[in-house]
């Protein structure tokens, strides 16, 4: 009786040292987001919802493949960090904000990878929902 529970221990214990690793390794991706333009732009558009669920669990696409500067900043999960796509001015080069979410021929953009897919919305009002012009 008390090797069985020893032996139950010492199971438990390892699978908590295994599990360690995997829960140090990052957060959770969030449920549903509603992903909003920059605080200092006007926005044109209606925010725009988005399911990890529907992108990791459904279409198996890693985090690194959107999240791709995990490597180098293992906590950077947001796409308008301060020096990464931050700039509400412009809609070319890499710091653009609008650039993360819609270069074509690229698969880390929302608009590039359901192209390239040809999976997932790509007419403006299937993500932004109401008419151009709406803000909220
Ligand atoms: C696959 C989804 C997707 C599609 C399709 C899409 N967008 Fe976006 N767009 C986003 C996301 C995500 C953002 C960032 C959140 C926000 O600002 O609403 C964004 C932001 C924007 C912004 C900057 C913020 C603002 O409100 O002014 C503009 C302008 C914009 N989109 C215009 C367009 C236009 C025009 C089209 C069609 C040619 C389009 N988008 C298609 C996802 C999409
Ligand atoms: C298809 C693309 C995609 C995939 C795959 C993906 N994410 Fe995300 N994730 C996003 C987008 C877009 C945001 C919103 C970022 C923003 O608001 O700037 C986000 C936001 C997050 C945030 C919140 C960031 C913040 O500070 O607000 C975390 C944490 C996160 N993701 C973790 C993960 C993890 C962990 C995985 C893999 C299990 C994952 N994501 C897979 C696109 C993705
Ligand atoms: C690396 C590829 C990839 C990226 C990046 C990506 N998507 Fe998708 N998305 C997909 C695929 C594949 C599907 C189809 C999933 C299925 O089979 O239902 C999809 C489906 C969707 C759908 C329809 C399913 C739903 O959630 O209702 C929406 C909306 C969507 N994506 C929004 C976005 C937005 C917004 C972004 C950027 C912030 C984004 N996606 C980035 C691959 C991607």
């Amino acid at each position: 009786m008390k090797r069985t529970l020893l032996i139950g221990l010492m199971a438990t214990a390892l699978v908590v040292a295994f599990a360690m690793p995997s829960l140090a390794a990052g957060p959770e991706a969030p449920k549903d987001l509603e992903i909003k333009a920059l605080p200092a732009m006007k926005a044109t558009q209606a925010p725009v919802k988005f399911s990890h669920a529907k992108h990791g669990t459904v279409a198996k696409i890693e985090c690194k493949e959107c999240h791709h500067k995990l490597d180098k900043s293992p906590k950077d999960y947001k796409c308008s960090s301060a020096g990464c796509h931050d700039d509400g001015a412009v809609k070319q080069g890499e710091k653009s904000f609008y650039i993360a979410y819609h270069k074509p021929a690229d698969a880390k953009s929302c608009l590039g990878c359901h192209k390239a897919k040809a999976k997932g919305p790509a007419k403006c009002t299937d993500c932004h929902p109401k008419a151009p012009g709406a803000a909220q």
